[in-house]
This record gives structure tokens, C-alpha cells and sequence, in this order.
């Protein structure tokens, strides 16, 4: 386990319905460069990363020119083409993928391609605070605002005490083999907490940043670029 070597899988097979772009939304240039390269980017420079793998849809036509344009990644990143048809299914088949290549105890951080703004130190904060760890964790934000839960016709059902809740990011790091085992099993799930949480387990939450958010909707963009810029 002391030896254990960490790796990225970044799922990165979406279409961005709710991004509504006409490509899909990881390959929308923010501060100059592809989302999804924004990812590759801080992964590959990070010591603390063995290698790098993204999982994009079989028929994707945009990957190779990314990357073709980022000679320094040669060696640094693997893209698996399997994809699926939600990102439970692409992470799990990229999970089979890079079997031969990864040790049962080896650590897979799984990050959406749609958070442009990780940082390296928030990697190592995550692998830090895992180190030794039995379960594995995530990076995950502690709820501000008061939280509501709707009933019929958008009424307030309850309030729902904010103390204890957060709100979940990527990476979320976890064991290769527990985390395929996991996700072979889980129904539903739309990250890989939630299914190492229904085997029981206690994934720990680790503090991250309000930059690292998940680029989602339109007016998400401009946000973005603010933080890559260094404008926030
Ligand atoms: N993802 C994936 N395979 C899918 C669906 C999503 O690999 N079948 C990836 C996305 O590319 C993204 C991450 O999972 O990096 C987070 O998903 P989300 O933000 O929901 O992206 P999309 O599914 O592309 O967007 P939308 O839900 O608006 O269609
Ligand atoms: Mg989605």
C-alpha cells in the first residue's frame, strides 16, 4: 500500500446538453484553451500523477487535434475510446481499460473534464489527505446558503438544515479495485462516492475551492475565465 501510485481518469464522452454549444462542452476554449486540455494540463504536470487517461466517446472527432497541438503530453496521457452513455458507464469502462497498467491498490482520481479549474495544490491536498487512508474520498464544498427542498408546483416542502452538507467536486479518489467494484455494482449513481458509499463505506470529504466548479450551463463560461485568467 506505501507504494501505491495515483493516477487520473478523466471522464470526457459528454455531449453538454445543458452547455448547449454545437461541440461538446470539453473542447470549449476557456482563457485559450480547450477545457478538457485545461484538465490534461494540470494532471500531467503533477508529480504526485503516475499517468493520465481520458475516456472520450468512440466517435469523438475533436480529442486528436487537442492533443496534437500539446506535444508536451506525449507519454503523459492515454485516451481510452469507450466511452459511454452516461458518465458512470464511461468512467467504468475506462476503468477496464487501463487495467494492465494500474495495481488493485493503486489510486484513481476520476475528475470531469468539465472542471477547468483544478490545481495542482488541490491534488496534493486531496492525495494528502487520503494517504493511508482505507475508504478513499473527495474534494467537496461545505453548503453556504440555506437549503430548500421543493414540493409541488416549486413550494417549499422543508428546509433542510445546511450543517453537515456539502456539495460534492472531482476528484474523487478511490482504490482501483474497490472503485470498479463499486461502480460494477452500483445503479444510478452520478458520482463514484455514491457508489462506494452503498457498500457501506465512508468516503472522507475533503475541503475544495469554489474554482474548481463544474462548467454546466451557458453563463458558466465567463465565470471560468475569470478564475484561468487569475482575475479571481
Ligand atoms: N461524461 C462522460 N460520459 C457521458 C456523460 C458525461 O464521460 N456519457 C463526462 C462529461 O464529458 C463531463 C463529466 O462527465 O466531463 C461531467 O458530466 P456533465 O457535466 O454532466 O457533462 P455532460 O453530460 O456532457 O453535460 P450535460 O449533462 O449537460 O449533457
Ligand atoms: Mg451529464
Amino acid at each position: 500500500m506505501i507504494s501505491s501510485r495515483h493516477f487520473a481518469l478523466i471522464p470526457a464522452a459528454g455531449i453538454g446538453v445543458r452547455m448547449g454549444t454545437q461541440q461538446p462542452k470539453q473542447y470549449l476554449r476557456i482563457a485559450g484553451k480547450p477545457m478538457l486540455l485545461h484538465a490534461l494540463d494540470t494532471f500531467a504536470a503533477s508529480p504526485a500523477i503516475a499517468h493520465v487517461f481520458a475516456v472520450v466517446d468512440a466517435e469523438d472527432g475533436y480529442v486528436e487535434e487537442v492533443l496534437s497541438a500539446a506535444p508536451h503530453l506525449a507519454g503523459r496521457v492515454t485516451v481510452l475510446w469507450n466511452g459511454g452513455a452516461t458518465r458512470h458507464e464511461s468512467v467504468l469502462n475506462g476503468l477496464h481499460a487501463m487495467r494492465a497498467q494500474v495495481g488493485d491498490d493503486d489510486w484513481v482520481l476520476v475528475h470531469d473534464a468539465a472542471r477547468p479549474g483544478l490545481t495542482a495544490a488541490l491534488i496534493d491536498k486531496l492525495a494528502q489527505s487520503l494517504r493511508g487512508d482505507a475508504v478513499g474520498g473527495l474534494l467537496a464544498l461545505p453548503v453556504v446558503d440555506t437549503m430548500k427542498r421543493s414540493g409541488m408546483n416549486d413550494r417549499v416542502e422543508a428546509t433542510v438544515p445546511r450543517a453537515r452538507l456539502w456539495a460534492a467536486q472531482t476528484p474523487q479518489m478511490f482504490r482501483y479495485a474497490l472503485l470498479r467494484r463499486a461502480l460494477e455494482q452500483a445503479v444510478n449513481v452520478t458520482d463514484e462516492a455514491s457508489a462506494v458509499e452503498a457498500l457501506g463505506l465512508q468516503p472522507k470529504l475533503v475541503e475544495g475551492s469554489p474554482r474548481n466548479f463544474k462548467v454546466t450551463m451557458p453563463h458558466d463560461a465567463a465565470l471560468a475565465e475569470l478564475y484561468l485568467k487569475g482575475i479571481l
